[in-house]
């Protein structure tokens, strides 16, 4: 009830004037469309008369009476956020970090609601003026490291906990997960992403989904679509083929949709084929309400598009964060007969569909306590899943507590739980590896390890170095200017390799949302003072016979071919959240036997990736159009195709075990009919418990439509099998799954021929086939013509 009271008061106050697009660290809000309508004034709630016969919103049927009793302000205003709290002098909700609001309209029952930021957790800010309770939310492992868990179960676990968070702190809607593919590596916001592959993006979105909607709040799949890059995201205009947009790049927020129906969809930034996706009516009428059946609502990303009643016509029912200027061109625009009121009522209910499922709509008492305690262990448990073990010859790892380990690197202090943005989460703290491999009892050779304290503390206190407050706002976390590497002394790593048994260097990068990525040292590629490290402290320790370990803590891939043969093993922990040395330590203790796959390739060099000569687009200085003409040849459908080998393949990753996957079968549909059941077995044959995840990969004959050469269809984990230990995995596919999209048919086709299943443990690495047949060619489903590109270009063929 306080705070309903609250929220009320507070909505009297906002009152803010947008008069400049905010340009916060490399961070575009592009506003234009509002500083061009001049009074951009955050909204007010309409005056209104109570009148004691209005219908009051109660449930699903009263929703049509409510829409009729509404004034045409009180729905131009309801179609339009409140404003973005916490900027330009707008106060922050009561729940303070939440980043948008709604318009409440009391006389008809119709409450405001809250949206917070994920992915990686709930964002809020953690204190409040004048109290002493904190507000600290879970940071749970980047989504790249969720769903290189290849495990739907683990999503659905951390969605679980995450939508717990978003309940118990007052917040109605959670704006994730993320789920745009990886197209390029150098994406800044890939770690916000799961993969490469739509189908493992739209199983790990859909099972994230379902487990933050399973406590009665919403989640918002994002950015929908085809947002796969930071350069210009406000203006740029992506063009793709129908046929990729279906497979690839539509293909993940399809399979979310129809299996998680999340309560709400957020469109992108950037244009699609000419036209900004919020005011795509193709996108967001055609393809997601007729072709998918889509019932949830769409609001926009944040200060996105540049014509509110476009939006309202293409289906984009809500903007973000709205501005009250906005609400007055929809209001003229139906004074007008520009804007037609039914298109408006439409979206309302589309709406408020949604609201009479919100806490806030159920006067559900928040706690403002959730288990935090308990959250923490699956974000452990989740971050130890989605690691992937690169490289480990001759079994460095994992490491028995009487080894006596050497750790080098910042990183081991300085450990990143999370990318930078709105995707970073305000955790009460982050335990660092260092701290991590402490507390699970390893002895850390104290020299060495107080040597990168005083280091780091000694920059940490200069004014260039120091932590600051975001420089997007309180509710963006921390600052962390990068340090220098410590530079090592010959001696000092001499010293150390007779010390220790082993040595483990941490490398670690921190980015985020605003910027892409560059193939520059310290970025894509390491800086000198990493590659050193790397080569000496390897020469040293294997002097003295003894084992070297890397431990990646990044967000997304970075060059390893030039310098990986130097060390024995390679663990890639991702950016793992906020236990991230436990998780760790979990690992390299073997207490948890890594089972993590990589969802996305790590190339060889940055020149083998398909797009990397159309990233980020033209012209070069300052883009305004990418071509996606790599077509559906995205990741390792380019590799596989075009025989580019790359360093560590998609689906790769090892374990302290060993697995034999046999029995690769076709039960049913070998002359295939209308469904396929594929069978494989897993015996693990090492000396280890431990998960594998099997991958059923299609390799599909090309007809009318080239295929690339193997396409994921379907994958599944085992439970921790101990040794000499079966499961028999079985996989059911059907027509649409296995289906190519013909764009002249508008329809998904199953061509005839001769199909491969192939059934691995990698992209690359295929332990057994199984064929079937399609006799004939098959209209598997047809759908709506839309999203055709207006420009002419040459898509990549074989
Ligand atoms: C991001 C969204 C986010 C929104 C609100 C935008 O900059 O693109 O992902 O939900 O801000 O913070």
């Amino acid at each position: 009830m306080l705070k309903r009271l609250k929220k009320k008061k507070k909505s009297k106050l906002l009152a803010f004037t947008l008069t400049s697009s905010l340009l916060l660290s490399g961070l575009t809000f592009d506003i234009a469309s509002a500083q061009s309508q001049n009074s951009s004034t955050v909204q007010q709630n309409p005056t209104t008369t109570l009148q004691t016969t209005a219908p009051y919103l109660t449930d699903a049927a009263s929703i049509d009476n409510v829409i009729q009793a509404m004034t045409l302000e009180e729905k131009a205003k309801f179609v339009v956020g409140v404003g973005m709290p916490g900027f330009g002098g707008m106060p922050p909700f009561e729940v303070t970090g939440a980043v948008g609001g709604t318009f409440g309209v009391p006389r008809l029952g119709i409450p405001e609601l809250r949206f917070a930021d994920g992915p990686a957790g709930l964002r809020i800010r953690p204190t409040r003026p004048g109290q002493t309770q904190t507000y600290y939310a879970t940071a749970f492992p980047i989504a790249t490291s969720l769903a290189s868990t290849w495990d739907p179960a683990t999503a659905e676990a951390v969605g679980k906990a995450q939508g717990n968070e978003v309940k118990e702190y007052g917040v109605d809607m959670l704006l994730a997960p993320a789920l745009n593919i990886h197209r390029n590596p150098l994406n800044g916001r890939n770690f916000e992403y799961y993969s490469e592959d739509p189908l493992i993006s739209g199983k790990i979105a859909a099972a994230m989904v379902n487990g933050v909607q399973s406590n009665g709040v919403g989640a918002t799949i994002k950015h929908f679509a085809a947002n796969n890059q930071e350069t210009n995201r406000n203006s740029i205009d992506t063009i793709v083929s129908e046929r990729a947009l279906r497979e690839i790049y539509l293909k993940g927020f399809e399979i979310a949709v129809k299996e998680s129906h999340p309560w709400s969809v957020m469109s992108s930034y950037n244009k699609l084929n000419g036209t900004y996706t919020s005011q795509n009516a193709d996108l967001l009428t055609t393809v997601l309400r007729k072709d998918w059946g889509y019932t949830g609502f769409v609001m926009t990303d944040w200060f996105g598009g540049d014509n509110p009643v476009e939006q309202m016509k293409a289906g984009n029912d809500m903007i973000m964060p709205g501005a009250s200027s906005q609400s007055d061109l929809i209001k003229a625009a139906a004074e007008s007969g520009n804007l037609d009121e039914k298109v408006l009522d439409r979206n309302i209910k589309n709406i408020l569909q949604i609201v009479i499922q919100t806490p806030e709509f159920k006067k559900y008492q928040n706690s403002d306590k959730p288990d935090l305690a308990a959250h923490a262990q699956t974000a452990r448990k989740a971050a130890a899943e989605g690691m992937v073990l690169l490289k480990n010859d001759n079994m460095p790892l994992p490491i028995s507590k009487d080894q006596k380990v050497t750790l080098f690197g910042n990183t081991q202090i300085e450990t990143v739980k999370g990318g930078t943005g709105s995707g970073d989460v305000n955790a009460a703290y982050t335990t660092s590896i260092a701290d991590g491999l402490k507390s699970a009892g390893y002895q850390l050779n104290q020299n060495e390890f107080q040597e990168y304290k005083t280091y780091i503390d000694g920059l940490r206190s200069q004014e260039e170095y120091k932590i600051k407050p975001s420089p997007w706002g309180e509710d963006f976390g921390k600052l962390i200017p990068a340090i220098p590497e410590k530079p090592l002394a010959d001696n000092e790593i001499a010293a150390a390799s007779k010390e220790s048994d082993i040595g483990i260097i941490v490398i670690g990068r921190n980015l985020g949302e605003g910027a892409d990525r560059k193939v520059v040292k310290g970025d894509y590629l390491l800086s000198d003072a990493e590659e050193d490290m790397i080569t000496k402290v390897s020469e040293e320790y294997h002097k003295q016979g003894k084992k070297v370990a890397v431990i990646l803590n990044i967000g997304g891939p970075i060059e390893v071919a030039s310098w990986r043969n130097k060390v024995d093993s390679i663990l890639l922990a991702w950016q793992p959240g906020q236990e991230a040395g436990y998780a760790v330590a979990d690992v390299i203790s073997g207490k948890v036997n890594p089972s993590g796959k990589l969802p996305a390739t790590f190339p060889v060099k940055y020149s083998d990736v398909a797009s990397a000569n159309s990233f980020p687009g033209t012209p070069v200085r300052n883009p305004t159009q990418v071509v996606y003409n790599e077509d559906i040849y995205v990741g390792y459908r380019y590799n596989t195709t075009f025989n580019v080998k790359p360093a560590y393949e998609f689906g790769y990753g090892l374990s302290y075990t060993s697995f034999k996957l046999s029995h690769v079968n076709i039960s049913e549909g070998k002359k295939f009919k209308d469904k396929l059941k594929v069978s494989a077995m897993v015996e693990n044959t090492g000396k280890l418990p431990g998960r594998e995840v099997v991958q059923v990969y299609v390799s599909a004959p090309d007809g009318k439509l080239a295929k690339p050469a193997v396409e994921l269809k379907a994958f599944g984990k085992t439970r921790d099998l101990k040794p000499h230990q079966r499961e028999l995995l079985q996989f059911d596919l059907n027509a649409k799954d296995l289906a190519s999209f013909d764009e002249e048919k508008n329809a998904w086709v199953l061509e005839k021929g001769t199909y491969t299943v192939k059934v691995g443990a990698s992209s690359e690495d295929i332990k057994g086939t199984a064929t079937f047949t399609v006799d004939h060619d098959m209209v598997v489903e047809k759908v709506n013509e839309a999203l055709a590109p207006k420009v002419d270009f040459e898509p990549l063929t074989k």
